[in-house]
C-alpha cells in the first residue's frame, strides 16, 4: 500500500505519495509558515490534499529535531520553534491516519540506503548540508536511534572546543563548521579578505547578501573563492568524519543537502582531510565518499518508508 511522505525543512514543506519502491506517485510542495500554529495546519492540510485519492497505510513525518523514542515527541529543534512538542499527537487528532515523526536526516539516510547512494552497503553514514547538519547511521542494515530515539545528531558533535554558539545551547559543534549556513559564513570572510574572493565580494554587493544560490552559481564555475569556501567546508565533513570511522566504520559516507551539488569539489577535500585525520591511518580500509542520489527526494520518500516499516511492526 501507498505510504505519505512529509519532509519539514526550515524553507519549504515538501509531501508525497509514495509506494512502496521508494516511487514517488504525487507531490506537493509549499513554503515552511514561520509559526508553529501555521505550520502544523499546513501539514495538516498537505496529508489531507495527499490522502484525497485513495487509502494510505501510513504517514510519516520528517522534522529537523531530536525525537524521541516512540516517534512521537520532538523534544528540541535547535531551529525551528519546537520544544518537547507532541507532534504526532497533535496530527494524529486532525487526521484519521497513523501518523509517525522521525528525524529529517533519519529520514533521508533511511531513503539512501534502501533506494539509493547506500544500497549495496550494510553499513553507512548519511551527513545532510542545508541549515543545519543532519546524520543518519544504518549499522548492520538497521536505522540506529540511540536510547532514547535521539541519537545519530551528529551535526552536535563537539569539533571545536570553545568554538562557535550553536542553536543547541553548546559550543563548537560540527553544524557551525559544515553547515550551508557555515559555507555562507565562509564565503563572506573569503569575500572580504580581498584576492581569490574577489567574484564573491562583487556579486554580495550586486545582491546586497551572499545566499546559497549565489554562491552555488560560483561553484559550478569553479571560482577559486567559492571553491576555497566548499575547501573549508570539506576540510571539517572530513576531520568529523574520521572520528565517526573511528566509532562506526562505515563502508560509506553518503553527503546530501544543497551543497551535495559541488560534487567532487566537496568530495575531494572530505576525502584528504578524513585521511589525514584518521586513526590508525593507513591501516584502515578506506571507505567511500559519495553524494546522496536522491537528493530532494530523500526526506519524504525515508519518511512514507519508515512510517510504513512503524505500522508493520506494530500491526
Ligand atoms: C538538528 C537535527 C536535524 C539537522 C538537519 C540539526 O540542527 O539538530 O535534528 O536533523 O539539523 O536538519
Ligand atoms: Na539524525
Ligand atoms: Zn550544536
Amino acid at each position: 500500500m501507498h505510504a505519505i511522505g512529509i519532509d519539514i525543512g526550515g524553507t519549504k514543506i515538501a509531501g508525497a505519495v509514495v509506494d512502496e519502491f521508494g516511487a514517488i506517485i504525487r507531490s506537493e510542495r509549499v513554503a515552511t509558515p514561520g509559526d508553529p500554529q501555521l505550520l502544523e495546519d499546513a501539514v495538516v492540510a498537505m496529508i489531507e490534499s495527499l490522502s484525497a485519492n485513495g487509502p494510505t497505510a501510513a504517514v510519516g513525518v520528517a522534522a529537523a529535531g531530536f525525537i524521541d523514542a516512540a516517534q512521537s515527541t520532538v523534544y528540541y529543534a535547535p531551529n525551528i520553534h519546537w520544544r518537547n512538542e507532541p507532534f504526532r499527537e497533535k496530527l494524529e487528532a486532525r487526521v484519521g491516519t497513523s501518523v509517525v515523526v522521525d528525524n529529517d536526516a533519519n529520514a533521508a539516510g533511511w531513503a539512501e540506503f534502501r533506494f539509493g547512494a547506500g544500497r549495496l552497503v550494510s553499513d553507512m553514514v548519511m551527513l545532510t548540508i542545508g541549515t543545519g547538519v543532519g546524520g543518519a547511521i544504518v549499522a548492520g542494515d538497521r536505522l540506529f536511534r540511540g536510547g532514547f530515539g535521539a541519537g545519530a545528531e551528529l551535526g552536535h558533535m563537539r569539533l571545536v572546543p570553545g568554538g562557535i554558539a550553536c542553536g543547541c545551547g553548546q559550543h563548537g559543534c560540527l553544524e557551525q563548521y559544515g553547515s550551508g549556513r557555515a559555507l555562507l559564513r565562509m564565503a563572506n570572510e573569503i569575500a572580504d579578505a580581498g584576492g581569490i574572493g574577489q567574484s564573491l565580494a562583487r556579486v554580495r554587493e550586486e545582491h546586497a547578501a551572499l545566499d546559497g544560490r549565489l554562491v552555488g552559481a560560483l561553484i559550478e564555475e569553479e571560482d577559486p573563492g567559492a571553491v576555497a569556501a566548499v575547501r573549508q567546508l570539506g576540510h571539517w565533513l572530513g576531520q568529523a568524519s574520521a572520528s565517526l570511522s573511528a566509532v562506526l566504520d562505515p563502508q560509506r559516507f553518503v553527503f546530501g543537502g544543497g551543497v551535495a551539488v559541488a560534487g567532487e569539489l566537496l568530495l575531494g577535500p572530505i576525502r584528504e582531510a578524513y585521511l589525514e585525520h584518521l586513526p590508525a591511518r593507513g591501516y584502515h580500509p578506506e571507505p567511500d565518499f559519495v553524494i546522496a542520489e536522491l537528493v530532494n527526494d530523500a526526506g519524504v520518500v525515508g519518511a512514507a518508508d519508515l512510517a510504513r516499516v512503524w505500522v508493520e511492526d506494530h500491526a
